[in-house]
């Protein structure tokens, strides 16, 4: 990022925007404070960071710097102790639980570094799951759920149990549900944490093809190759942004 850019877009945590792209989320002087007892820890001190919609992210930063806490605030599992985060033009802040529920069940996709699949169900019902919770009929999930699975290539799987799965083909299950709903962001971290080098390099692929047909991805990473491969690269410290940069473009 040129200085130029920095002081038109009010400092380091702002880079520009990919060209005619909206802000899909948005979090404003987030700080979270974790309560143990009577002892009260503070693990993110105000983060300020928009995202914008075609964003590929990757948060990098050392164990135990807040990287999970943002995560989980970002995809609705938790809310800051302070601060705003707007998803699309709702403030969550301020919703309920069951508020939160529906907008993570409607908006977001995630990945697991551990996949989360239900061990019970086919690669099938899986990616059906999250498309019943939106009403969808048993038929309609089931042609998007075989159309998903032959688009993260496992058309040849879907009676597979997860157990019955390679772990590169369990996070493409886990990516085909991410996407059953089409959301508005997908949230993956450490998506490839679990695998060995050639399947996680299929998983970028895959994120590569999102990317380019437009997804919006924020992934949380100790990979260099994710992040080398991703669009915008935000490194974190101490519960702080240190540096947030476009690298590809
Ligand atoms: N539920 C919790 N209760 C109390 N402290 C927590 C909780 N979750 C996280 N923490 C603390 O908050 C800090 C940040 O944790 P977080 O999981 O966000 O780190 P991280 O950057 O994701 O680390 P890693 O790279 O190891 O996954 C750590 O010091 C952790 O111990
Ligand atoms: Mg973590």
């Amino acid at each position: 990022m040129t200085a130029l850019d920095m002081k038109l877009n009010g400092g380091a945590s702002r880079p520009t925007a990919p060209l005619g792209n909206e802000v899909v989320a948005s979090v404003e002087g987030i700080r979270k404070t974790y309560y143990m007892g009577s002892l009260a820890v503070e693990v993110l001190h105000g983060i300020s960071l928009d995202f914008y919609s075609g964003d590929y992210v990757s948060i990098r930063g050392p164990s135990g710097c807040g990287k999970s806490t943002l995560m989980n605030i970002l995809g609705c599992l938790d809310q800051p102790t302070e601060g705003k985060y707007y998803l699309g033009d709702e403030d969550t802040s301020t919703m309920e639980d069951d508020e939160l529920s529906a907008i993570r069940g409607a908006r977001l996709g995630f990945i697991f570094q551990s996949y989360n699949l239900i061990q019970q169900l086919n690669v099938l019902e899986n990616i059906e799951m999250p498309l019943f919770y939106q009403g969808y009929t048993e038929s309609e999930s089931n042609e998007i759920a075989l159309s998903l699975a032959e688009r993260v290539g496992l058309s040849d799987r879907v009676a597979h149990k997860p157990f019955e799965l390679s772990g590169g083909q369990q996070q493409r299950v886990a990516i085909a549900r991410a996407l059953a709903v089409n959301p508005l962001i997908i949230l993956a971290d450490e998506p490839t944490g679990n695998l060995d080098s050639k399947s996680g390099s299929e998983i970028l692929d895959l994120f590569d093809e999102l990317h380019a047909q437009g997804k919006t991805l924020l992934t949380v990473t100790h990979s260099d190759e994710l992040a080398e491969r991703s669009m915008r690269e935000i490194k974190l410290r101490d519960g702080e942004i240190e540096s947030d940069e476009r690298i590809n473009s």
